[in-house]
């Protein structure tokens, strides 16, 4: 969008994401995610926080907000987060993002956000109805990332224009500003076969929260038996598992279950389709349905476990929000001297 040449970051690496506490998390939040979250905490500084200020873009119930908020961050404990490795915090006890998200407003264009995709999925025909903060949501996103000057971010494949706006907003503001390498250029981590988990019941639409058939998603609290009757009755087509990725790619349901299978098992398609290549879905589905609930139930046990215990997830949102505060105040402090505000 933009043709300010990029001044290399010299920084240290840092893991910065987030979810959303508006629903249940589904198959496609696990792999796209959460499993990716648990893995980096070991490779670099990792900032993983609830994004409950994004969640108020659509109208949540007061009385059940605060819950959610502990829902998410149970299933981020579930999934592997160690709050000794990871920083995990609610969104809105770090006040700093919100204060730089209203400076990035005055740096992000109309049309950059004009272009963004998402909106018009979410506001859909009633866009004058949507709030003002659905629109602004990826601008909020991108100060979510770089109050902490935040190198990598592991995401879902719906949130790649929402990182490139990020990467938009960083060079405008280092340009403006004169301050050549302030923010890095952010990494989204997309990659791997969970990077777009598509629904059950249709292989051309996103696996979603907001999809009205609980069938089309595998929840994460999910008994076994949900599981596996939701990847017995999931769409397929009668022919057999082909032989190579691009006979694969031309059946969208088949793909979708390969994809699963290979990202629940650590594998890649090719290997997937080594194995089940000339096999029907009378086979292969049982296989999905069995490795799917040896994964996942323990998760949605833990998650209920850690829940019947909210004082503890308290302890770990707080002191996580805490040493987040200590990351995001001194870049706050240097944006506004920058900026030039009085008092900086
Ligand atoms: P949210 O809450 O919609 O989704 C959380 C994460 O799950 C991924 N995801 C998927 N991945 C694969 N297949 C799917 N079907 C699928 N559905 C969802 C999403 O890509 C996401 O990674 N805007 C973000 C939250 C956010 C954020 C941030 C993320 C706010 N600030 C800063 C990264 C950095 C969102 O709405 O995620």
């Amino acid at each position: 969008m933009t043709d300010h040449t990029p001044v290399p970051y010299a920084g240290p690496t840092r893991v910065l994401s987030g979810v959303q506490p508006s629903g249940a998390l589904h198959l496609g939040n696990y792999l796209g995610a959460l499993v990716k979250f648990a893995k980096l905490q070991h490779e670099m500084d990792t900032f993983i926080f609830v994004a409950d200020l994004h969640a108020i873009t659509v109208w949540q119930d007061p009385a059940l907000l605060a819950q959610q908020t502990r829902e998410i961050a149970a299933a981020y404990l579930a999934a592997g987060l160690d709050p000794k490795k990871a920083t995990i915090f609610p969104q809105s006890a770090v006040r700093e993002h919100a204060d730089l998200a209203w400076i990035f407003q005055c740096v992000a264009r109309l049309g950059w956000l004009d272009r963004m995709t998402q909106f018009k999925e979410k506001s859909g025909k009633h866009k004058e109805r949507s709030s003002v903060g659905l629109y602004t949501y990826p601008v909020l996103q991108a100060a979510d990332i770089l109050i902490y000057k935040a190198t990598h971010v592991p995401v879902g494949e719906d949130q790649k224009q929402h990182l490139e706006l990020t990467r938009d907003i960083a060079a405008k503001f280092n340009h403006d500003f004169a301050a050549p390498a302030f923010f890095p250029q952010p990494d989204p981590l997309i990659q791997g076969p969970g990077a777009r988990v598509m629904s059950l019941r249709d292989g051309s639409a996103k696996m979603s929260k907001s999809d009205p058939s609980d069938y089309s998603r595998i929840n994460l609290t999910d008994t076994a038996d949900d599981i596996a009757a939701k990847v017995r009755k999931a769409r397929t087509d009668p022919e057999p598992l082909p032989e190579t990725l691009e006979e694969l790619a031309t059946r969208a349901e088949a793909d979708n279950l390969v994809g699963i299978f290979a990202a629940l098992s650590g594998r890649t398609k090719a290997e997937v389709l080594a194995e089940y290549a000339g096999k029907g879905f009378g086979t292969f589905k049982p296989a999905l349905a069995d490795l799917a609930v040896e994964t996942l139930t323990p998760v949605g046990e833990r998650m209920r476990g850690l829940l019947s215990d909210p004082t503890e997830i308290d302890r770990i949102l707080k002191a996580g929000a805490e040493r987040a505060s200590e990351v995001a105040a001194p870049t706050l402090a240097e944006v506004r001297k920058l900026v030039g505000f009085w008092g900086a």
